[in-house]
């Protein structure tokens, strides 16, 4: 029989019948992965014999969309499902990745479009009791196949052609034809590209379902990033209800945008009003709990940063940060200590996000430095007040983008006043009623909260 795959060194591509622990080219370890040996046929162009045009001759059509009406998910996707689009969506085990998808294709169903949801981890019992879970078991055209073999995929999408199809996940689908094991890299890649042509050819949308590790993301669905069209992620904390669905790669949308959902007993719901649901358990009086404006995507949100500082009793002082970037607040301690003197070298730091969230944004630097002193000096913070800056290394509150944004956040949520950078204002005015009060440093900022 004609050998079908090969195994391939991923840094100089000498290809070798079999798989082998070292390249016998490069002498690098562990890099051969396997991979389909294509015909001639398929090593063809796509379309033959295309020309360039100039760029004012290209007529463009919008894409067709699918909407699922599950506004924070058509949102993150740029406004719907596009037609012959495949779509990773990736996320912890047990996150909620089979609930979202199930129930977003659900909908499309409901519609009257035909869906196939294909899961190589759950018998179609479990996919239908899952559906009972969240209401979702009343479609006809909501088809459930429990299969891992992509081959016998291929034939069930052939045969019921469905508008939409979700791969759950791709790391239990497997191409025959190649040796290794199901959520290898050789597989994983072969099968996206496999499911990829389906895509394009078809015009039927695939989601493809991928587990992420923490630790080992190598064999992970991070392989098939550039192969797909939109690459979507569903973050959140176990031990928290809420969960984000972010974009990292849109081709038909913007990036970075983010879809905020609450899991529930009966499926995820959506949360309209993220900074209310976000600020809901803030208890006022205490020190060392801040209020800063940050944003995700293009969309506002106000987050609680809460900190509690205490003397160190024996050994290292500990620092612990919950949804804040450690090495950040590594700086930010610096800056506290050398530029405004707050003496906290041997005291215990523990910074947190409220409900379970991760901020990233430097502009939310000055609501963990005030939370921080906040709890130092046993001095609450004004709870009526938010906070916006980056804080640099001189201990300096600098400018960050989209300030009006953030302030009509703020007010839309009852805040009265905003400690703001000197340099965003440089005598703006805002037709707010929001009261906005610019520092230049850090200091400034304390000495007016504190
Ligand atoms: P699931 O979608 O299976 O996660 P993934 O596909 O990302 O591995 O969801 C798993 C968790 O969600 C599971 O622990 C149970 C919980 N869950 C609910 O709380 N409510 C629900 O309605 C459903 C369907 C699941
Ligand atoms: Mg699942």
């Amino acid at each position: 029989m004609m050998k079908k795959s090969k195994f391939v060194c991923q840094i100089c591509g000498y290809d070798s019948p079999k798989w082998l622990g070292r390249c016998p080219n490069c002498e690098s370890w562990n890099t051969l992965v396997e991979e389909v040996i294509r015909s001639g046929k398929m090593q063809k162009p796509i379309a033959k014999g295309s020309k360039p045009v100039p760029i004012t001759a290209v007529a463009v059509k919008s894409e067709p969309r699918v909407l699922t009406n599950l506004k924070e998910f058509d949102r993150v996707l740029g406004g719907g499902i596009v037609r012959g689009s495949l779509t990773l969506i990736s996320g912890d085990p047990g996150i909620g990745k089979s609930t979202l998808v199930l129930q977003a294709t659900h909908r499309i169903a409901k519609n009257g479009m035909k869906v196939l949801y294909v899961s190589g981890e759950e018998s179609v019992e479990q996919m239908r009791l899952r559906a009972e879970r969240i209401g979702a078991a009343d479609c006809d055209t909501l088809m459930a196949l429990s299969e891992t073999n992509l081959d016998s995929i291929w034939e069930s999408m052939n045969s019921y052609e469905p508008d939409v199809a979700v791969v759950d996940s791709i790391q239990t689908t497997y191409l025959p034809d190649l040796a290794s094991a199901p959520g290898s890299v050789g597989q994983v890649r072969e099968c996206g590209a496999y499911l990829q042509r389906v895509a394009k050819g078809e015009g039927c949308a695939i989601f493809l379902v991928g587990h992420v590790t923490k630790q080992g993301v190598i064999a992970g669905p991070r392989t098939l990033e550039h192969l797909v069209d939109t690459v979507l992620y569903l973050e959140g904390d176990l031990h928290h209800q809420y969960r984000i669905l972010r974009t990292t790669k849109n081709r038909f949308g913007s990036t970075n945008e983010i879809g905020v959902f609450e899991m529930s007993i009966a499926g995820l719901v959506e949360v309209d009003n993220p900074s209310q649901a976000f600020l809901e358990e803030r208890s006022s009086r205490t020190s060392g709990s801040a209020v800063a404006a940050t944003i995700e995507g293009t969309r506002p949100l106000l987050v609680e940063i809460q900190a509690l500082v205490s003397p160190a009793s024996y050994g290292m002082p500990q620092r612990v940060a919950t949804g804040v970037d450690y090495k950040r607040l590594s700086m930010l301690l610096a800056v506290l200590e050398r530029r405004v003197g707050l003496r906290i070298g041997n005291h215990d730091i523990f910074v947190n996000v409220a409900g379970g969230i991760r901020i990233d944004e430097p502009a939310a630097d000055l609501g963990q430095v005030c939370a921080i002193a906040s709890s130092l000096l046993d001095k609450p913070i004004d709870p009526t007040t938010v906070l916006i800056g980056e804080v640099g290394l001189s201990g300096e509150v600098r400018a960050v983008p989209h300030l009006e944004k953030r302030l009509g956040e703020a007010e839309k949520l009852g805040f009265a006043k905003c400690i703001v950078p000197h340099h965003n204002l440089k005598g703006r005015r805002f037709s707010m009623d929001i009261q906005c009060v610019d520092v230049r440093e850090v200091n400034e900022a304390l000495r007016v909260l504190l």
